[in-house]
């Protein structure tokens, strides 16, 4: 077990720490498959569990190791409560697709119960009530509102002005009867589920493209190919766009999670503030005492300036407010936003009804992650959904979504041209490197990223995002390269940790850099 007290330590959810995982080879060979699932997170391997279940043979790939992308570094809310929602869908797309979109997420949370209890599943599941709450007068009406949507959809939720939490707040919104648990202990066995009923699973293995020739063919980059009847897309930003033009429909936020003990007693409930900074508060059980997980500081990927400070805030919070006696994890995840705030849950284009897509939860992936692999399940079984039209990618809504689109799109053209035209005063002495740290500096002309490691070896990247060519920004939090357009993330070696890109930085990398000097 890991005591992470210090913010210069490695970033590690305590959900990876705590779970132990087989580890999956390779593929190295064309493989034939009924269904081809790229990504190892909850919805990949949820899809995996139900279309086993169904006697469909499944691959499913991970271009890294399974359950190590955001589902590992979750928060693990089981909740209908996202935020300020229902209000805004009830103005944007009526009382009938709200009221759909609430059930989704109480569908989602009886799927989970029901492995849990199939399987006896010992994952520290725990019903709670969720709250909204606010400090500021200007959200008190928000709230206000947002419980009228509650009555109009028959939810089951009350304004309060006394909550479990001894924080600071002016007014809340319960939801009642929601839930936590443990995602890798639950999802750890419908991994092991998965493998009995004969999924092949494999590992380090990135997919590249989707071809068409009798049949649609994933191609990973070493060149190893899935053929198979349909193909679904669960790695967050789709690795095969088919000309759906995700980038320009969604835009990626980090997030940050620290988990500490406290000389307080955790008093229940989950919780989440309805204004900025994102504060989002749940505890976990570990050796028998509380660890309090304390997230927030959202920001869109590769905006956020000195990433550290977002767990330095974090970590203020707790201790002003939990009294906090050990720092033990800190971690941050990534998460889509679709211009409607709904995932984008279907066929990947209109014309394309054999490759499917699933991303864009908004940071609520546990309940949207498992609807969705049950939504493409019965895609592919050609059954009926309720959900099918509510979450279709193909969707064009003229209210709110143009608007989005313009802003979201702006904010990507802003980062292009700023990355591009950076001001020389912007850029620094490779002179001034100091290990565990980087910089961004121009060699030969080029902007170029880079690191030190502890013993002086230089890593130099070039920082043109190999996605759509923004340039990466130092996240110094997670020591890793984040572009601001759409979230694409790389090592400090340069290596893809999340897509959309789907090739490497390019690289040069100097052993000692004190003996080149
Ligand atoms: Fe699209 Fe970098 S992620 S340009």
């Amino acid at each position: 077990m890991t005591n992470h007290n210090q913010l210069t330590d490695s970033p590690e959810p305590y959900w990876r720490d705590s779970v132990q995982f087989e580890k999956y080879p390779k593929l190295k060979e064309t493989s034939r498959a009924e269904v081809g699932i790229v990504g190892g997170g909850i919805t990949g391997l949820t899809a995996a569990y139900l279309l086993a279940q169904e006697n469909i043979k499944v691959i499913l790939i991970d271009s890294g190791s399974i359950l190590n992308g955001t589902t590992g570094h979750t928060t693990a809310k089981i909740t209908a409560q996202h935020g300020l929602i229902y209000d805004e869908l009830i103005q944007n797309f009526g009382e009938e697709n709200a009221k759909l979109y609430y059930q989704a997420q109480i569908e989602a949370k009886q799927m989970i119960e029901g492995n849990i209890s199939t399987h006896d599943i010992d994952c520290d599941y725990r019903n709670e009530d969720a709250y909204i709450y606010t400090n500021k007068n200007s959200y008190i009406r928000k709230l206000e509102l947002e419980k009228k949507a509650y009555d109009q959809l028959g939810i089951e939720g009350e304004l309060t002005t006394k909550i479990p939490l001894n924080i600071p707040f002016k007014k809340a919104l319960k939801m009642k009867n929601q839930a936590m648990f443990h995602p890798l202990k639950y999802l750890r066995k419908l991994v092991d589920e998965c493998v009995k009923m004969g999924v092949q699973i494999f590992e380090q293995t990135t997919a590249t493209d989707v071809e068409y020739n009798k049949k649609p063919t994933i191609v990973t980059r070493d060149g190893a190919r899935i053929i198979c009847d349909y193909v679904v897309e669960a790695s967050q930003f789709p690795f095969y766009d088919g000309q759906g033009f995700y980038p320009t429909r969604m835009y990626a936020e980090r997030a940050y999670v620290i988990a500490v003990k406290s000389f307080l007693t955790y008093p229940g409930g989950i919780y989440i503030n309805a204004e900025s900074p994102t504060r989002s508060i749940r505890s976990t059980s570990l050796n028998g005492e509380d660890l309090w997980l304390i997230g927030g500081e959202n920001h869109k990927t590769g905006q956020g300036k000195s990433t550290t400070k977002h767990y330095q805030a974090l970590y203020d919070y707790a201790n002003k407010y939990f009294n906090v006696s050990d720092y033990m994890y800190r971690w941050s995840a990534q998460d889509l936003t679709t211009l409607d705030k709904i995932p984008y849950i279907g066929s990947i284009t209109k014309t394309q009804s054999n490759v499917f897509v699933a991303t864009g939860f908004r940071k609520w992936g546990m309940t949207n992650g498992t609807i969705a692999a049950k939504v493409i399940t019965d895609y592919i079984l050609n059954r009926k959904n309720p959900y099918m039209e509510l979450f279709t990618p193909s969707r064009f809504q003229i209210n709110p979504s143009l608007k989005q689109f313009t802003a979201v799109n702006f904010d990507v053209a802003k980062h292009l041209i700023k990355g591009k035209l950076e001001n020389t005063k912007d850029i620094q002495s490779i002179e001034n490197l100091t290990p565990g740290n980087a910089l961004v500096t121009r060699i030969n002309g080029n902007r170029t990223g880079v690191f030190m490691d502890e013993n002086h070896k230089v890593y130099m990247l070039d920082t043109t995002c190999t996605h759509l060519r923004c340039e990466v920004e130092w996240n110094s939090g997670d020591q890793t390269w984040d572009c601001p357009c759409h979230g694409s993330r790389f090592s400090y070696t340069g290596e893809v940790i999340t897509g959309p890109a789907t090739r490497p930085l390019d690289q040069t990398i100097i052993d000692d850099f004190k003996k080149e000097k």
